[in-house]
Order: C-alpha cells, then structure tokens, then sequence
C-alpha cells in the first residue's frame, strides 16, 4: 500500500506539469483543436475525405504537417495567401485556434491508410 502511493504522486506532478507548460508555451491541444476543426470537415472532408462541394478541389488537410498547416491558415488569415472560402475561414481563427487545429489536424492520417493511396 505503501509502494502504491508513489506513482499516483508522480502523476499528479506530470499532469500538473504538463498543465503549466500548455498555458505558458501555448502550445497547440488536440482536444480543443478536434472541436474547432469541425467546421473544416464540410469542406475538407477529413474523414474519409469526402468533399461536400465536389465542384472545386479542396485541398486535403488531415495528416499534414504540423508547421506547414499554421503557416497556411496565418498566410490566409494575414491576406498573404487568398481564397474566397478560406480567407473568410482563417480570418475568424485565433492564433491559439490554429495551433490546436494543426495539432489535430496533422496526427490524422494514421487512421486512415485505407483513402491515401500513398504512404
Ligand atoms: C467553404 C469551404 C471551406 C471550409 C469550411 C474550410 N476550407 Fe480550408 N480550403 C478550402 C479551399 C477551397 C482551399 C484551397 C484554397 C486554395 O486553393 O488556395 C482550402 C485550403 C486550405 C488549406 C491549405 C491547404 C494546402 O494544401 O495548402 C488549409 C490548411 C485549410 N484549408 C484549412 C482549413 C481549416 C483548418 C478549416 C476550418 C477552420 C477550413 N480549412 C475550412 C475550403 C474550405
């Protein structure tokens, strides 16, 4: 019982760790971002990727990496980079939005082997 106690306080530090540096770094949440990503899916289609607009090519986004999905949505969201849709998209996103979407978005290629063809 005695042996039992060490690990529970172990956690305890790691999960309030972990909690700090989320805050002070700002570092992208997957949980947050799967939430914030569910508007993209209408377009992008993540799941499966199945574009609801089949009229014009949108871009796959699930499984992307990381960096490159921030610096996409900062470049439509800044004017840099334009498109009717995503300007409008990116520009109601915050920075925190787009590094918890990134984060979801770019790990979710590994449950769907079955639609990319390539790996
Ligand atoms: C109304 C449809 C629509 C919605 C909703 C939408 N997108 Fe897009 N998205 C597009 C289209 C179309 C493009 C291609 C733009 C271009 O060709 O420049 C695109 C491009 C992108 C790109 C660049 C991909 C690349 O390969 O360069 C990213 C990243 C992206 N979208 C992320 C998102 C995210 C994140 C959301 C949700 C917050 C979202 N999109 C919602 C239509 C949409």
């Amino acid at each position: 019982m005695h042996i039992q106690k060490i690990p529970m306080i172990l956690l305890f530090g790691l999960v309030s760790l972990s909690l700090v540096s989320t805050s002070v770094f700002a570092a992208g949440d997957y949980k947050a971002g799967k939430i914030k990503a569910y508007t993209c899916s209408g377009c992008h289609g993540i799941i499966g990727y199945n574009n609801a607009y089949p009229t014009y090519h949108v871009p796959r986004i699930g499984g992307q990496n990381r960096e490159y999905l921030v610096f996409a949505l900062q470049a439509f969201k800044s004017g840099e980079r334009k498109h009717s849709n995503m300007s409008l998209q990116a520009e109601a996103l915050s920075d925190q939005d787009i590094e918890d979407i990134a984060v979801y978005l770019a790990d979710q290629n590994h449950d769907q082997n079955h639609d990319t063809g390539a790996e």
